[in-house]
């Protein structure tokens, strides 16, 4: 089959990382399992440069008729002070929003090799891989209304709204269903029905969808900040976790932390899928940002940035064989002791970006 993707590498180290994904496209093709049709765009504080804008209107018309978007990141120091509606920022919040991509994936994977590097001790995190999913365009970031009025005594009061829909639950509780019969066959779902009204009907929901169409999966709920702990605590007893927006953003990146640095972690962002074909939108990306600090100087670790790339191969085009042997290869160059500058401990081998890409390969 032949794939479409679209790479937006954005700013800073963005580039410098996407030249290292289009080496593994180069290796999937000599492999012979998969052909790809590749568009370039800009986005972010480069597109504004070039466009006055973060996104033009033809890169998202490339994104709408991609089976993948793989995108770096976006923005910088030079773009601070750019109007709110361009701001680097707005190209990825349009993209998320016009491909409707509700769903959030974030991989918490602790490489052997690493595990001294988490804050955790190595036994709690050795072997650590659980998926965080995080409902994206709902909840208290969007329900209306959100807003600071001020009272007739001047004081001021703010209001943001915390508002789920059966059918927002539903389709993120089939997510992580479906995630979960690909790997531990386990679901936590984290809420606060204790106190919330929408912590009610996600926990009835996600139980309700649970029994009907996933019996074989093991369902558990678990109240969002017991779930902080335990994440912290023990890990490894998760496999699939499903939470709300907010709880998400939280619970992923106290997920994030556990595994060491941030030039490790990958990500996904899906969509609904298309109903003739099953295919669903979809968007890959790690989780770090643009890395003014270390912009040009070719020390940029690319492996956040290829495992974002190894989702795109498991979850948009069905490539799970090649997305492990992607995973295999990373945990075999870190075994070996390489390392960009951003995990080196003493006693390990310092490379640059492009030769951690290159070993990746080799691998
Ligand atoms: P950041 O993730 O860019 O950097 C934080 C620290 O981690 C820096 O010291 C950086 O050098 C290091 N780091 C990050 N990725 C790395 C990698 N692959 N290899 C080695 N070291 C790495 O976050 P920061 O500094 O808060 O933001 C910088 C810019 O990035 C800002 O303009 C921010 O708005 C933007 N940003 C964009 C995101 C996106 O496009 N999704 C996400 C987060 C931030
Ligand atoms: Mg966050």
């Amino acid at each position: 089959a032949t794939h479409k993707l679209l790479l937006l590498p954005g700013d800073g180290i963005g580039p410098e990382i996407m030249t290292e994904v289009k080496k593994v496209i180069g290796w999937i093709e000599k492999r012979g399992v998969a052909a790809f049709t590749i568009e370039e765009d800009l986005v972010g504080g480069c597109a504004y440069d070039a466009h006055g804008r973060a996104i033009s209107e033809g890169a998202m018309k490339k994104a709408l008729a991609a089976d993948a978007v793989i995108f770096g990141a976006v923005g910088g120091p030079k773009w601070d002070g750019v109007p709110y509606d361009v701001r680097p920022e707005a190209g990825l919040l349009r993209l998320r929003k016009d491909l409707g991509l509700f769903a959030n994936l974030r991989p918490a994977i602790c490489y052997p090799a690493l595990a001294d590097s988490s804050s955790l001790k190595r036994e709690v995190v050795e072997g650590l891989d659980i998926l965080i999913v995080r409902e994206l365009t709902g909840g208290v970031y969007f329900g209306e209304p959100k807003e600071i009025v001020t009272l007739e005594n001047g004081e001021k009061r703010a209001v943001d709204t915390q508002l789920y829909t059966t059918s927002e639950i539903e389709r993120i509780a089939r997510v992580a269903f479906d995630l979960a019969r690909t790997r531990g066959n386990k679901v936590a779902s984290a809420e606060k029905r204790n106190v919330m009204k929408s912590g009610v009907l996600w926990n009835q929901v996600v139980t309700r969808i649970g029994r009907e169409d996933y019996p074989d999966v093991a369902l558990e709920h678990v109240l969002a900040d017991n779930c902080a702990m335990q994440l912290v605590r023990w890990p490894k007893q998760f496999d699939v976790v499903v939470c709300d927006n907010l709880f998400g953003d939280i619970l992923s990146d106290v997920a994030a932390m556990l595994t060491g640095s941030l030039g490790m972690l990958p990500s996904a962002s899906l969509g609904a899928p298309d109903p003739a074909t099953g295919q669903r939108r979809a968007l890959y990306e790690p989780v770090h940002g643009t890395a003014p600090d270390i912009a040009g100087k070719g020390v940029a670790n690319p492996i956040a940035m290829i495992a974002s790339f190894g989702m795109a191969l498991r979850y948009s085009f069905g490539l799970g064989g090649e997305a492990d042997l992607l995973d295999r290869a990373i945990a075999a160059v870190l075994d070996e002791g390489l390392r960009t500058p951003d995990i080196y401990t003493e006693g390990t081998v310092k490379v640059g970006t492009v030769a951690m890409g290159d070993a990746i390969l080799a691998a």
